[in-house]
């Protein structure tokens, strides 16, 4: 018997001894500016290459295999020596055309390990780690090389094998509907195969977000469970056998991982903006922030049709009342939805009838977009596909031409189909099915943003790509879905619950700006239901859940019942100098303070989910010297999301200072919103 179990376990070793030649175990590290993360990149005696982090010593992910699997090639996964490294370090500012903070400091070290496969192979392949002190980017760099012209990639084999115990906040990955998901909170471990950003926090209070940075042409990453708290990439499927097929040379996306002590050190990482590349587009004035209304909500509602005929949405006559109302209320943007041809039929997850120029009879383009510019007001164009890119790809330049040629500077797009019910073509011009994040809508976003840019057209995709940063390389890609937004509770099947925004600002919102559609005053969906909020959670949204453009999205009837709510909704900026999370935890509350990009207003503001709560505000990072006015917009005594007074409201003024506290009090289901604007120096 012993022997038997000797005889096999010498042959075992004299087999493994062939397939992979005894290599020297390798390592190399590196350390992120001020120390705290540590980074091992080594590779075993089989040959297989991995990854290490720790944090102030102790170990965050054990080590995690690197690697891929091909369609047409042997894995790249064994066998493999580290050739060279090299390090640097950068240390700088840069500064954003638009969005939650003007300055953005890039201050990382970088580690560049080449990897080369021995044996008969020889093929190279390079992994570059930057190492910022809130976390880590890396990605894969096919070089150039003799014998490895097209990447066929089946598969990625980067892990995330996360060591101490946590729990999750994540949505599926690869379900039917997208990201618009209700966000599940499970222990790390029961996890199945989510999206990104996947959300964490450990028992010692240290938070993890797992994402990825500059997806381009490529395929998204779906963070795949395995085994206990160990992770692997997988990659969106593709119609074809590989998921990615690229050209070498090339990158792939960062893999990203924030790590932070606490809810505000994630919430304020820039780490996926640092691993993108730089402005692209040149001189972007062009692209500028905004608050809008829209032919809208009444769709969802159920009261007006996207469709032709009685019920038309879209018609001159609710336009001009629309143009008129943002006029006069300091709105630069009115979006109307149903204006062009192609909405009459089974457009959901099919498209073919669309048409992107052509609008219906009863909505004059031309004349309304004149009647707009002559107050101020632009109207958004909207394209929706019904998922079918083969045939709004057809006509793109078309549609873009014809925003610019009427001043339409901006456009809402809509992929509506079920997940892997995108109809594209292929390059032999057959029906191709793909899915919203593989690698054909990757670079079809990029299409659309690229040619919208060179039209001087803004883009708000929904049922979007992920948002991994790509505004800063693309700024006019201004905001996106990719979440349950607002209609959710026009519907209310069920609506979004009063857990939803925190846990958007910790999760979805890490990837970048949301079109959630905030401003329903009247908190009423379909046939009257009440909305999950109280008033002064709508005026909340605008200070929780950022884009650099914001809708009031009731209906304009709606919005003028309430005067005091809608001047706030007006002043309210969508562009910011600073914005800091004062206090927050995952799932529970949010609250924050921002600074107007363009004059001394500063704004408190945030949510909490169905616990009310209670905050005592030091103004401290207010001018020194300086008395401001502060309006504060707060949930009533009885507020509550859940009974009749859900609408009830206290708005109050008084004078401070940086030396003033302040009490901020939110109801169950409620929100807070503080406006401070200069009254003049403190007399002494
Ligand atoms: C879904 C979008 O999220 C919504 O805003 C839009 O009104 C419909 N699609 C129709 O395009
Ligand atoms: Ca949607």
């Amino acid at each position: 018997m012993f022997m038997r179990h000797l005889i096999r376990a010498i042959l075992l070793s004299i087999t493994l001894l062939l397939v992979a030649p005894a290599q020297a175990q390798q390592s190399v590290s590196a350390t992120s500016p001020d120390g705290s993360i540590a980074l091992t990149v080594g590779v075993n005696g089989e040959g297989r290459p991995s990854y290490s982090i720790s944090r102030n010593g102790a170990v965050l992910l054990a080590p995690s295999r690197l690697g891929f699997l091909f369609t047409d090639a042997l894995a790249l996964d064994r066998g493999l020596a580290i050739e060279s490294h090299s390090e640097t370090s950068v240390d700088t500012r840069w500064e954003q055309p638009w969005g939650e903070r003007r300055f953005v400091r890039d201050h990382h070290n970088e580690l560049l390990v080449v990897l080369r496969e021995g044996a008969d192979a020889h093929r190279r392949i390079a992994v570059r780690f930057r190492l910022f002190d809130d976390g880590v980017g890396f990605r894969y760099e096919f070089l150039d090389q003799a014998g490895w012209g097209t990447v066929h990639i089946q598969d990625e084999l980067t892990e995330f094998n996360i060591v101490p115990h946590g729990t999750a906040w994540w949505i599926t990955g690869g379900d039917w509907n997208r990201y618009e998901q209700i966000y599940q909170h499970t222990e790390i471990d029961a996890v199945s195969t989510a999206h990104t950003p996947i959300t964490m926090r450990l028992d010692d209070g240290t938070h993890l977000a797992f994402h990825e940075a500059a997806l381009v042409d490529y395929a998204a990453m779906w963070f795949r469970r395995v085994d206990g708290q160990r992770f692997k990439a997988t990659l969106s499927p593709s119609s074809t056998a590989a998921r990615v097929t690229r050209a070498a040379p090339f990158t792939t996306p960062w893999r990203s991982i924030r790590i932070a002590s606490n809810a505000a050190g994630l919430v304020e990482s820039d780490l996926e903006l640092n691993l993108n590349e730089p402005n692209r587009l040149g001189d972007v004035s062009w692209v500028r922030p905004y608050k809008y209304i829209g032919i809208w909500w009444d769709m969802h509602l159920d009261n007006w049709s996207w469709a032709s005929g009685a019920r038309h949405g879209a018609t001159t006559e609710h336009t001009r009342r629309y143009i008129d109302f943002a006029a006069a209320h300091g709105f630069r943007g009115v979006l109307v939805e149903g204006w062009n041809v192609g909405w009459d039929g089974n457009w959901f997850g099919h498209g073919d009838e669309y048409s992107f120029t052509q609008p219906y009879r009863d909505f004059d383009i031309e004349g309304l977009a004149a009647y707009g510019r002559a107050r101020g007001v632009r109207l958004i164009g909207h394209h929706e596909t019904g998922g079918n890119i083969a045939n709004y790809e057809s006509q793109l330049e078309d549609a873009m031409a014809l925003y610019e040629r009427l001043g339409i500077d901006s456009v809402k797009t809509g992929y509506v189909a079920d997940a892997g019910g995108i109809i594209s073509r292929n390059a032999a011009g057959a029906l191709a099915m793909e899915w919203h994040d593989g690698q054909v809508m990757s670079r079809h976003h990029l299409n659309v943003v690229e040619t919208a840019a060179r039209h001087h057209v803004m883009v708000n995709p929904h049922e979007p790509i992920k948002d991994t940063g790509l505004r800063r390389t693309y700024p006019n890609w201004v905001a996106r879905e990719g979440a349950r937004g607002m209609e959710y509770d026009a519907w209310g099947e069920p609506g979004n619950d009063v857990d939803h925004i925190p846990t958007l600002v910790y999760t979805r919102m890490l990837s970048g700006p949301m079109d959630y559609t905030p401003g329903v005053l009247s908190l009423q969906g379909r046939g009257g239901r009440p909305i999950s909020s109280t008033l002064a959670r709508q005026l909340a949204l605008y200070l929780t859940i950022y884009s650099p453009i914001q809708m009031a999205a009731d209906r304009i009837e709606n919005l003028e019942r309430f005067p005091n709510e809608l001047a706030f909704i007006s002043a309210v900026p969508t562009d910011w100098e600073d914005s800091r999370l004062i206090d927050g935890a995952v799932g529970d509350y949010a609250l924050f303070r921002r600074k107007d990009r363009n004059s001394a207003d500063w704004y408190v503001g945030g949510v909490t989910d169905g616990d009310a709560r209670d905050f005592d505000v030091a103004l401290d990072f207010l001018p020194v010297g300086q008395r401001y006015r502060m309006t504060i917009y707060r949930d009533g005594p009885d507020a509550d999301y859940r009974t009749a007074n859900r609408g009830q409201i206290v708005i109050e003024e008084r004078i401070v200072t940086s030396t003033s506290r302040v009490a901020l009090h939110m109801a169950p289901g409620g929100g807070v919103a503080v406006r401070l604007t200069p009254a003049g120096r403190v007399r002494r």
